[in-house]
C-alpha cells in the first residue's frame, strides 16, 4: 500500500461550504493526510478549526505566503506533496500559481481564475512545472456521469444533434433585494467573484458537463443575462444559446434566484439514436430514452457500467453514494495521477478545463455586454 500524500489545504474553515467536501473526499480512498493547513485569514480562528478537527498545529499557518516558505524549508519527504485551494475565486490565481512555481500538485476549485488571462498564465506555469492540476468540476465524479460519457464516446446516442444544461438555484433571491445583505456576499463582489457572478459559480459546472459528457467543445456562444437591479454589477441569471457544430445545438440555462430551487443541475443529450437525461439530485439514476423502445435506467454499481463508472462506485448496487463520492473520484484520479500510476481519462478535470471554463464565462460577460451577439471560444 503507497503511503498516504500529504496534502495541505487553503481556505474550507469552519464556516465554509466546501471545506468538508474536500476534506471528506480526499479521506474517503484512502490516499490523503490532511497535515498542513491556512483554513482562513484570522490566524486564531484557524488554528481554533485545526484544534476541532484534530490535526497537528504545527503546520497550521498564519498565512499563504508563510505555508510556502515554511514548507519549502521541510525536507522533501515531510513537506506536504499536494495543496488544494479552496479559497474565493480571487484567490485561486496567486495561490495555485505560486504552488506550481515551487513544484506542488494542485487540486484547485473553480473558477479557476478570474480571468482567460490569468487562466493563460497558470496554464504555461502548470507546463514548466510538470506536476498535477486537477480542477474539482465535482459533478464529473459521479459515476452515471461518467457512464454518459463513456456511452456517448462508444457511440450509444449516435451522431449528437441538441444538447439542454440546466443549473438552477434560489439562494441569492434571499439576499439580492437587500442592499446590506447584498454587500456581504463574496459571491456578488467582482473584486472576489470575478466578472461573473451566475455564470461564474454555476454556469461554468454547466457548460464543463456538456464538454465532458459529450466530448464535443463549444464553439460558440450567445448569452442574455438578468441583473435584477440596475445597480447590480452581477449576472445572476443567464441563458446561453450554445453551438458545438454545424448541426450541434443547444442552450445553458443557468440561474442564482430561480426561487425555491436547491442545486438543480440536470443534462440532456439529443442524438439520432438515443438520449440521456441525468440529474444531480437524483444523480444514481441516468435515463437513456429512445423513440422506439421503453425508456431504461441505468444504476451505479452493475456490471453492465464501463470501466470508468464501475471506479466511481465502492458499494455493491443499491447502496446510494453522493456527493463526497462524486468528490472522493477525482481525489482518487488525482492521487493516481501524482503517483505516476495509470489512469482513465475523465478521472479528474484537468488544467484545459479550467481554461476553457474561463474562456466561456467570458465570451458569456461579452455576448450580453456586447447586446447578445454570438461569440466565439478560442
Ligand atoms: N466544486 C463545487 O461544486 C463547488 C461548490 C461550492 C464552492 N465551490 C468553490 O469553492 C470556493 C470556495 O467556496 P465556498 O462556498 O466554500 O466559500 P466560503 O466563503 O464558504 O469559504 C471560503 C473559505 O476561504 C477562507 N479564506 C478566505 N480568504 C482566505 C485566505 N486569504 N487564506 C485562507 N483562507 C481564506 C474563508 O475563511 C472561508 O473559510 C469558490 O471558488 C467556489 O466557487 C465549488
Amino acid at each position: 500500500m503507497p503511503k498516504k500524500l500529504r496534502l495541505g489545504i487553503l481556505g474550507g474553515g469552519s464556516e465554509s461550504l466546501i471545506g468538508i467536501l474536500h476534506r471528506v473526499a480526499a479521506q474517503i480512498n484512502d490516499n490523503y493526510e490532511l497535515v498542513a493547513a491556512v483554513f482562513t485569514p484570522d490566524f486564531d480562528s484557524n488554528m481554533a478549526f485545526a484544534q476541532e478537527i484534530d490535526m497537528p498545529l504545527n503546520r497550521v499557518y498564519q498565512d499563504f505566503d508563510t505555508l510556502i516558505e515554511e514548507e519549502m524549508q521541510l525536507p522533501e519527504s515531510e513537506r506536504i506533496e499536494v495543496c488544494a485551494v479552496l479559497t474565493p475565486n480571487y484567490l485561486h490565481f496567486p495561490m495555485a500559481l505560486k504552488l506550481l512555481e515551487n513544484g506542488f500538485h494542485v487540486i484547485c476549485e473553480k473558477p479557476m481564475t478570474t480571468s482567460l488571462e490569468e487562466a493563460k498564465v497558470l496554464q504555461e506555469a502548470h507546463k514548466k512545472a510538470g506536476t498535477v492540476f486537477a480542477l474539482t468540476h465535482t459533478y464529473t465524479g459521479y459515476p452515471m456521469v461518467r457512464q454518459m460519457r463513456e456511452m456517448i464516446k462508444s457511440g450509444a446516442l449516435g451522431k449528437i444533434h441538441k444538447v439542454d444544461a440546466v443549473y438552477y438555484q434560489g439562494w441569492v433571491n434571499t439576499v439580492i433585494h437587500d442592499q446590506k445583505k447584498r454587500a456581504s456576499v463574496w459571491r456578488l463582489d467582482p473584486k472576489k467573484a470575478g466578472i461573473s457572478s451566475c455564470m461564474g459559480d454555476i454556469g461554468v459546472h454547466a457548460f464543463n458537463m456538456l464538454e465532458f459528457t459529450t466530448g464535443l467543445k463549444v464553439k460558440s456562444i450567445l448569452s442574455d443575462f438578468n441583473y435584477l437591479y440596475n445597480g447590480n454589477p452581477m449576472d445572476i441569471d443567464g441563458t446561453v444559446l450554445i453551438r458545438m457544430g454545424d448541426h450541434v445545438k443547444g442552450v445553458i440555462r443557468a440561474s442564482q434566484v430561480a426561487t425555491g430551487e436547491e442545486n438543480g443541475l440536470a443534462i440532456a443529450i439529443y442524438g439520432e439514436k438515443a438520449a440521456f437525461k441525468w440529474e444531480q439530485e437524483n444523480p444514481n439514476f441516468l435515463y437513456l430514452l429512445s423513440d422506439t423502445q421503453p425508456t431504461q435506467i441505468y444504476k451505479p454499481g452493475h456490471g453492465y457500467n464501463s470501466v470508468l463508472s464501475l471506479d466511481g462506485t465502492k458499494l455493491p448496487a443499491g447502496h446510494p453514494e453522493g456527493i463526497f463520492d462524486s468528490m472522493a473520484n477525482i481525489y482518487k484520479g488525482a492521487a493516481r495521477a501524482i503517483r505516476g500510476q495509470i489512469y482513465n481519462d475523465g478521472e479528474f478535470p484537468t488544467m484545459l478545463d479550467g481554461v476553457r471554463g474561463m474562456n466561456f464565462i467570458e465570451a458569456t460577460v461579452e455576448s450580453h455586454k456586447g447586446g447578445n451577439v454570438w461569440v466565439d471560444l478560442e
